[in-house]
């Protein structure tokens, strides 16, 4: 008897108590409150320095929460292609902790290859659930610059030349990560276009150029893609370092765009605490780290949001104002990431991220010459394949900067074509060496050119079909943050290894392991051409699968390969337009960024933006609009027919581009308005349908800073890529 009334008081008191914390349960933690009650209740309970101390580094990946209010710190870590390692507290070098080998994911170029918003979609659900599983606040990723020259090395990272293209796969990849609870942070907001004196060059380019060409996938990430944060870039717009420009941060995107989210800084890129305060900053990362490789030189509280903030507040020289709008921005993203209730738990390493991981890499590889049918070779149909290239065999999932990842696993070209043909198949020569990955600086190889030419040669001499494994790599001046690439050429004597390897056997394709376009002298000569791109863990299975045949190429460039550099826009201005002197730089190709240029300068690409083959052949119907004239608010809608007239199952990303016939400014030949990945079986045939909004076709009208449609005739047609138009309409806007 006694037990059970003890038993009921604890019921009654515990009941009491509970109801009584829940009564008292302050408001930024009650989850049944907006999210605008819970920042303001918690601004309202910290002190000024809990404040201050929101809106800098606490160390190289993290900043501080408020441990008092059970407010969590922010845990950001790299992005875009996996989850980057764990790295001591105050240094970059990798932690060794055991439990953080990641599934490494295919660089995002190989994402935008794939015209497909569900395959961003998948990209960003996977990557966010290793993030969580990691108990990352923040994705540094994805990255959003446009391709502007072939030898920007940090190409790899981004998703092409075409702002439309990267506009549609940043959001689903933005809205797969956030899914998790985890915020994406688009970067390098903006113009963080070369990595050639990234820290300091001056960008000057049109207002026009920077709304059409530059910003509409930042633009797209925090309008349609909802995204929680954004990285400013290391370079200058207009005299302003990009991570305290009152033009990109204040007043676009803050005031025009209404962000909500956190700016984060590049690592090391806040260079003025007036600038920090007042511009737009919220988060300063990596300060007095030159945002590379040395530690600390200065505590953490002397960063310029530090102490000197806090010092300029109760002068008085600041505004507690800006203060707390930067916090809440912080306190923003913390509610729906960590201490969001519904935060899924994550997943690390599961075989449905392998899966992933290879399903994208499948579909972003571009098969570009396939002469007499080289590809697909199927199993048993040589009986020497000579796999030739350090390509072949280098793990490309280290380097090139802080997107370098510790994988789990990374399954080589070579050991994909070992699996699928069998060991007996195929025989293997490194054919030319490019030395140890370091950062920032080259190490060239020790090995003997010569002499792994010459074994190459012998190699290949007495196989039935050589593949040839090169392109780039991830070491400075390749395809690495840090450094530009020296030339269009490949490097480490490819191009003379292609040529002597031609003349021992013209049996050969050339696989190209790349970010970035490259000079391709050997073009006509050998049999087939695949781009590859890095492809992350899976890489040799997707490979493999793609060369045999189980699996046909569907990917299409995201960017266009000139024959050579000075075709390139921005290099055939000169070095003022690129690299600039040291100190500015000017875009004077404007809006004709990419196949703009080559198109509306009719100069011939040697592959053009949007082109990609497949083992089976597409034929495209008449483009047809539903109407003849729209208004300015109107949605066209298109349509035509695909058949897939081949032998072979497929896929076609087919595009759908507008030029306006006659307009008060200069518009280029065309330009890429919808597009859509279609699925076809042997045989089968579909209507396609795209819609294009009328608003869509205007451009940047820098006498009234606004969107114009001009009233008057536009074309619209369907093309298989940039260069291979397959029909047209004309219609009227009024
Ligand atoms: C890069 C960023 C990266 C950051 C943190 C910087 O050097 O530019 O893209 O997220 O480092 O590693």
């Amino acid at each position: 008897m006694k037990k059970l009334k003890t038993a009921l008081f604890c019921l009654i008191v515990g009941t009491g108590l509970q109801a009584s914390a829940q009564t008292i349960k302050p408001i930024y933690l009650d989850n049944t409150k907006p999210i605008e009650e819970r920042v303001g209740n918690a601004l309202s309970l910290m002190t000024l320095e809990e404040k201050v101390e929101m809106c800098y580094a606490q160390s190289k990946f993290s900043s501080k929460g408020v441990p008092r209010l059970g407010i969590p710190e922010v845990w950001t870590d790299d992005g875009p292609h996996g989850v980057r390692e764990e790295v001591f507290w105050n240094e970059w070098g990798g932690a060794h902790w055991t439990n953080d080998s990641c599934t490494a994911f295919p660089a995002l170029t190989c994402l935008a290859a794939t015209f497909n918003p569900e395959t961003a979609h998948l990209y960003g659900i996977s990557v966010g659930e290793e993030a969580r599983y990691r108990n990352k606040t923040v994705l540094l990723g994805p990255g959003v610059n446009i391709y502007r020259t072939p030898l920007n090395g940090r190409n790899f990272e981004y998703m092409g030349e075409d702002p439309y293209l990267s506009s549609r796969i940043v959001i689903p990849y933005i809205q797969g990560v956030q899914q998790n609870g985890v915020a994406a942070c688009v970067k390098h907001y903006a113009l963080n276009n070369q990595e050639e004196w990234r820290g300091h060059i001056n960008v000057n380019l049109s207002d026009r150029a920077l709304h059409e060409i530059y910003l509409p996938a930042f633009k797209a990430a925090v309008e349609e893609g909802k995204v929680w944060a954004i990285m400013g870039a290391y370079n200058q717009l207009r005299g302003q370092h990009c991570c305290h420009n009152d033009l990109l941060l204040n007043k676009i995107l803050k005031t025009d765009w209404k962000f909500d989210g956190v700016v984060i800084s590049d690592w090391g890129g806040v260079h003025n605490t007036d600038q920090a305060v007042n511009n737009g900053l919220d988060l300063e990362m990596g300060t007095y780290t030159n945002g590379l490789t040395t530690n600390g030189s200065l505590p953490y509280s002397e960063y310029y949001l530090a102490n000197p903030f806090l010092r300029g507040i109760k002068s008085g020289k600041y505004n507690v104002e800006m203060l707390n709008n930067k916090v809440s921005r912080i306190l923003r993203m913390i509610f729906h990431t960590t201490m969001s209730p519904n935060r899924p738990y994550g997943k690390f390493v599961s075989p449905e991220h392998s899966d992933a991981a290879r399903r994208i890499a499948e579909e972003g590889i571009v098969l570009l010459k396939n002469d007499n049918r080289f590809f697909p070779i199927s199993a048993g149909k040589y009986q020497k394949i000579a796999v030739i290239g350090d390509n072949s065999t280098r793990s490309l999932t280290v380097g090139g900067g802080s997107s370098s990842l510790k994988a789990q696993y990374e399954v080589s070209p070579l050991a994909g074509l070992i699996a699928k043909y069998g060991k007996d198949q195929i025989v293997y020569s490194k054919g030319y060496a490019s030395g140890q990955m370091k950062y920032g600086h080259e190490e060239t190889s020790k090995q003997n050119a010569d002499s792994l030419m010459n074994a190459a040669v012998e190699t290949a001499k007495n196989a039935d079909v050589v593949l040839f494994f090169g392109g780039l790599n991830k070491n400075h001046f390749q395809d690495s943050e840090g450094s530009d690439r020296k030339t269009y050429n490949l490097p480490f004597g490819q191009d003379k290894l292609i040529e002597a390897l031609l003349k021992v056997n013209k049996n050969i394709a050339v696989i190209l392991v790349s970010g970035n376009a490259v000079a391709m002298p050997w073009v006509k000569d050998v049999h087939a051409i695949v781009q590859s791109w890095y492809l992350g863990s899976e890489a040799g299975n997707a490979i493999a699968n793609v060369l045999s045949g189980a699996v046909n190429p569907s990917g299409k460039l995201p960017f266009s390969f000139p024959k050579k550099l000075e075709d390139n826009a921005a290099h055939s201005y000169g070095t003022l337009s690129y690299p600039g002197d040291s100190i500015n730089e000017y875009y004077k190709e404007d809006i004709l960024v990419g196949y703009r240029w080559f198109d509306t300068k009719k100069i011939a690409p040697q592959f053009a933006f949007g082109f990609g083959l497949s083992y089976t052949t597409f034929e495209y119907g008449k483009i047809v609009t539903d109407k003849k004239t729209y208004s300015i608010d109107e949605t066209i809608k298109v349509s035509f027919t695909l058949k897939n007239s081949g032998k072979a199952d497929g896929a076609e990303a087919v595009q759908v581009y507008a030029s306006q016939s006659k307009a008060s400014v200069m518009r280029p030949a065309k330009e890429l308005k919808a597009f859509k990945k279609v699925y076809l079986k042997a045989g089968e045939a579909q209507t396609v349908e795209l819609e294009v909004k009328v608003k869509d076709l205007a451009f940047f009208n820098e006498k009234t800073h606004s969107w114009t449609v001009e009233p008057g005739e536009f074309i619209l047609c369907n093309a298989a890529s940039s260069s291979d138009v397959k029909s047209s309409v004309i219609l009227q806007v009024y």
